[in-house]
């Protein structure tokens, strides 16, 4: 058994589990994309032949995912990645025909007004989604009723209210901790914007768990060796739940 096995979790994750792990970790930029995509969108109402922004989405395989297994029509956005490396990713995997890939920053989307009956993004709001008038710039390329979906590191309490970000998170990941916020955070700080209905704002159950198994199949994988990941894996290990998980907050424009 190589850790790579344990993404394998039909049980769980029937959809994720029809993917190649060795496919998923060679495209890795953080905890199982697929795993999180597939529980935020049991929160989701997603049908064939919607149009959906993928923001952040990095190499694309949560792109992939939401063309093969949703029937929806992608694009495809992100900052750090090339377009044409995306791109690539999507000819490759077959969905070329109904995936974009758009190079760009999340703050100056070139899309149309109430273009989208959903946006979702993965493992990416913290980096740009966190201020206050954030939420009220990405609602506008949502249609009326269109679904937001987001899937972000968080913390089981918040920051400001521990009074310290918890050492051995500190040690890893610095100041970038205060932009994991607790699902309430979430629901709070987008219903008072009265632009969208929250529809659910939970914590991922064993998020950190999974996180875990993604970063010793990533060590194990790593050509390099597993010298990167084990930082991650030991906050991971010694965090065992107290404070880290993932977000998974889904809402409707009104
Ligand atoms: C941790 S990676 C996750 C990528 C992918 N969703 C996944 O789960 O594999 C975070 C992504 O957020 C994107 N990102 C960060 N800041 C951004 C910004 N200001 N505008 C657009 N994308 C941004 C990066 O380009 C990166 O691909």
């Amino acid at each position: 058994m190589t850790a790579l096995n344990d993404l394998v979790r039909p049980d769980r994750y029937p959809r994720s589990s029809r993917y190649d792990p060795a496919w998923l970790v060679g495209l890795d930029m953080g905890p199982h994309p697929l795993w999180l995509l597939e529980d935020l969108a049991r929160d989701l109402d997603l049908r064939p032949g919607m149009r959906v922004l993928d923001l952040g989405s990095g190499k694309g395989a949560t792109s992939v995912f939401l063309a093969r297994e949703y029937g929806v029509e992608v694009v495809a956005a992100d900052w750090w990645i090339p377009a044409e490396d995306a791109a690539a990713v999507f000819a490759e995997a077959g969905v070329a025909d109904r995936v974009t890939a758009v190079r760009t920053e999340a703050h100056v989307l070139p899309f149309e007004p109430e273009s989208f009956d959903a946006i979702v993004s993965i493992d990416a709001f913290e980096y740009f989604g966190t201020a206050d008038g954030y939420l009220p710039y990405l609602v506008r390329f949502l249609r009326p009723g269109g679904q937001l979906g987001i899937a972000t590191p968080a913390m089981t309490r918040e920051v400001r209210e521990l009074g310290a970000i918890p050492a051995h998170i500190k040690r890893v990941v610095g100041w970038e901790a205060l932009a994991w916020h607790t699902p309430e955070w979430w629901r709070f700080q987008w219903e008072i914007t009265e632009l969208v209905e929250v529809t659910s704002a939970r914590l991922q159950q064993d998020a950190w768990r999974d996180w875990l198994l993604w970063t010793r199949a990533c060590a194990e994988q790593r050509p390099e060796g597993p010298g990167a990941d084990q930082p991650v894996i030991d906050m991971l290990t010694e965090d065992g739940g107290a404070y880290l998980s993932f977000a998974l907050v889904t809402a409707r424009k009104k």
